[in-house]
C-alpha cells in the first residue's frame, strides 16, 4: 500500500486548480473526467481489476493542472504536471498524469495510466461522448496538417484498444452503459 500514502484528498486537488489559475472550463472538463474516470474504475474493479479509487479520483482530477500554464508556454503539459505533483509529493499519481495524452502500453491488462487516457478521450469538453464523437472534435481543432492527423489517428486506435481491454473487465449493463454510449 505504500504507493498510496500520498494521494492528494478531492478539496486538496480542487485547491490545487485555483492554486494554478486553471481556466473554468479547463477545470469543468477535470470534474467531468474524474466522474467518469471513478465510475469506469468501480466498474473494472467489479470485473476483478484493483485500481485504487482514491488515486484514479486525483489524477483525473489533475490530469490538466499544467495545461493552463502550457497554453502560454507550450510546454508538455502532461510532462510538467507529472512534474510538479512529485515536487508536491504526490509521486503515486505522476505516472498517470504523465500517460493520459499518450498512455504506456505495458501489453498487458488495463492499467491506472490507460483508463485515465481512456476517461480523459470519452469527455468533450464536460460532456461524455463517444470516442468518435471527441475524435472527431480533435481532427477538427488540432488536425491542421499530414503529421497532426496521423498523430491523432495513432490515439484514435490506442483508444479504441483501450476500451477493448476495458470491454472484457465489464458486465453486460456496465458495458452498454460505459462503452456502447452514443
Ligand atoms: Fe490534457
Amino acid at each position: 500500500m505504500t504507493a498510496h500514502t500520498n494521494i492528494p484528498a478531492r478539496d486538496e486537488c480542487l485547491r490545487l486548480m485555483e492554486a494554478h489559475a486553471m481556466l473554468p472550463h479547463i477545470r469543468a472538463h477535470s470534474i467531468t473526467v474524474c466522474r467518469f474516470a471513478v465510475a469506469i474504475a468501480q466498474a473494472a474493479n467489479e470485473g476483478g481489476c484493483d485500481f485504487h479509487l482514491p488515486a484514479i479520483e486525483a489524477a483525473a482530477l489533475l490530469h490538466d493542472i499544467t495545461k493552463t500554464r502550457s497554453l502560454e508556454t507550450g510546454e508538455n503539459h502532461a510532462r510538467t504536471g507529472a512534474d510538479l505533483l512529485r515536487e508536491l509529493g504526490y509521486g503515486a499519481i505522476a505516472g498517470m498524469v504523465e500517460e493520459h495524452v499518450t498512455p504506456t502500453d505495458h501489453g498487458g491488462d488495463l492499467t491506472a495510466g490507460e483508463l485515465i487516457s481512456y476517461a480523459d478521450k470519452r469527455v468533450l469538453h464536460d460532456r461524455i461522448v463517444s470516442i468518435d464523437e471527441r475524435f472527431d472534435y480533435l481532427y477538427e481543432r488540432y488536425g491542421r496538417d499530414e503529421h497532426a492527423v496521423q498523430r491523432i489517428g495513432r490515439a484514435r486506435i490506442r483508444t479504441q484498444e483501450i476500451e477493448d481491454k476495458l470491454r472484457a473487465r465489464l458486465n453486460g449493463s456496465a458495458r452498454a452503459i460505459i462503452c456502447d454510449f452514443t
